[in-house]
C-alpha cells in the first residue's frame, strides 16, 4: 500500500464502516420508530459484488480496517458469503461486526468460519422488562444465549455496547460492571446521540460518561488506561483489582472528532465522511454507471478531503442528519 487517505485536517483514514442492510429485527427506541419504518427497496442495496469491489478499491487507498454494521447486519441474507468475500480482499487486515446478538446462537459459527474474527454486541439492559421496553422485543434471553455462543468463537473479550440514556441506564450501571468483572466481556457505554428516528433527542436525556465512571468507580475503583496514540473512540478504564475493563464512548460530552479515522458506506451505496454528514457521495451510481476503479478512487479521495472537522451536537446550529442511525450504520 503506497497511498494513505488523509483529510484536510491531517487525519489519516484507515477505517471503513460498511452498512450491509438498513433493516433490523429490533426497533430500539433510540434508533427506530415502533412502526412505519420505511426501508430501501432491494434493488437499491449494494450487492455483495459491489461491496467487495468498493472495499478492494479503498484498501488500495489505505483502508485496512472494516466494520460491518446495519441496521442489523445478520439479517442480510447469506451474510457469511459476503464475509468470506471481504476476508479475501488483500489489504483487509482487520474485520469486525456490530450486531444486536439476536441471531448469534444460530450464526456465530458460520460467521467465524467465513473469516470474521471479532464482534461487538449491543445490549442496553440486563433486565428483561427494560430490555423489552428499549428494543421493543421481548428477547433478552435470546441475546444472552447468543452472547454465550459467541464466546466460543470470537476474540475475547467481546465488547458489549450499551447506549447510555438517562432514565434507563443509571439503575443498571453496577449490573453491567458486574458483567464486565465476571465474564469475558468489555462493557462500553455509548452516550445517546441525536440520530433517533423519533427526533426526540434532548441533551438532558444523555447519561454522561463522567457520571457513569464516577458511579461505577465508587463501588469498584477504576483506573484510566492510557493509550498514547489512541485512534479508538472508547476511553478505557480498568478495575483496580484487575477484574476487567469498562469503556466509555463520550461522543456527546467529550467529542473525539479530532482523532476520527473513519468513513462509512451506507447499504444503498452512499459514502459518508461523518455520522452527522449532511452531504453524501453517491458511490452506487459510479459502481452501476460504468466508472473505473480509478474514477471511484478519485471520488473517495475527494470526498475524504472534505471530511467534516467534527459534529456540532453541542452547538445551537446543530442539524440532525436526515438519515437515522439504522440507515447510516452507526
Ligand atoms: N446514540 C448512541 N448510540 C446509538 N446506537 C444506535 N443508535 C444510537 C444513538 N442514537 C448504537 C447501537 C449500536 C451501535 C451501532 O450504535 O446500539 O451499539
Ligand atoms: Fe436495530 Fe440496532 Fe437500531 Fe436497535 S439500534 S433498532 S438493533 S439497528
Amino acid at each position: 500500500m503506497s497511498y494513505q487517505l488523509t483529510d484536510s485536517f491531517g487525519r489519516t483514514i484507515n477505517n471503513l464502516r460498511v452498512s450491509v442492510t438498513d433493516q433490523c429485527n429490533f426497533r430500539c427506541i433510540y434508533c427506530m420508530p415502533e412502526v412505519g419504518m420505511i426501508f430501501q427497496p432491494r434493488e437499491e442495496i449494494l450487492t455483495f459484488e459491489e461491496i467487495t469491489r468498493f472495499v478492494g478499491i479503498v484498501t488500495e487507498l489505505g483502508i485496512s480496517k472494516l466494520r460491518l454494521t446495519g441496521g442489523e447486519p445478520t439479517v442480510r441474507k447469506d451474510l457469511p458469503v459476503l464475509l468470506r468475500m471481504l476476508a479475501a480482499v488483500p489489504g483487509v487486515q482487520d474485520m469486525a461486526m456490530t450486531t444486536n446478538g439476536f441471531l448469534l446462537k444460530k450464526m456465530s459459527r458460520d460467521m467465524f468460519e467465513a473469516g470474521l474474527p471479532r464482534i461487538n454486541v449491543s445490549m442496553d439492559s440486563l433486565d428483561e422488562e427494560k430490555f423489552k421496553e428499549m428494543t421493543r422485543r421481548d428477547v433478552l434471553h435470546k441475546v444472552l444465549d447468543g452472547l454465550e455462543e459467541a464466546t466460543r468463537y470470537f476474540q475475547l473479550p467481546i465488547k458489549i455496547n450499551v447506549v447510555a440514556m438517562k432514565g434507563y441506564t443509571e439503575d443498571e450501571l453496577l449490573d453491567f460492571a458486574e458483567l464486565a468483572r465476571t465474564g469475558p466481556y468489555q462493557v462500553r457505554f455509548i452516550e445517546f446521540m441525536p440520530l433517533d428516528a423519533d427526533r426526540s433527542w434532548t441533551r438532558d436525556q444523555v447519561l454522561d460518561g463522567a457520571e457513569i465512571i464516577e458511579r461505577i468507580g465508587a463501588r469498584w475503583p477504576l483506573d484510566a488506561v492510557k493509550r498514547p496514540d489512541q485512534r479508538e473512540p472508547a476511553d478505557l478504564f480498568r478495575f483496580r483489582d484487575g477484574k476487567g475493563e469498562i469503556g466509555l464512548i463520550a461522543s456527546v460530552s467529550e467529542p473525539f472528532c479530532g482523532s476520527c479515522n473513519r468513513i462509512r458506506i451506507t447499504a444503498d451505496g452512499k459514502l459518508r465522511t461523518c455520522l452527522f454528514s449532511i452531504d453524501e457521495t453517491d458511490i452506487k451510481a459510479l459502481l452501476r454507471g460504468g466508472a473505473s476503479d480509478g474514477d471511484i478512487a478519485e471520488t473517495v479521495i475527494e470526498a475524504v478531503r472534505h471530511k467534516e472537522p467534527g459534529h456540532h451536537i453541542n452547538e445551537p446550529d446543530f442539524v440532525q442528519p436526515e438519515r437515522t442511525m439504522s440507515s447510516i450504520g452507526g
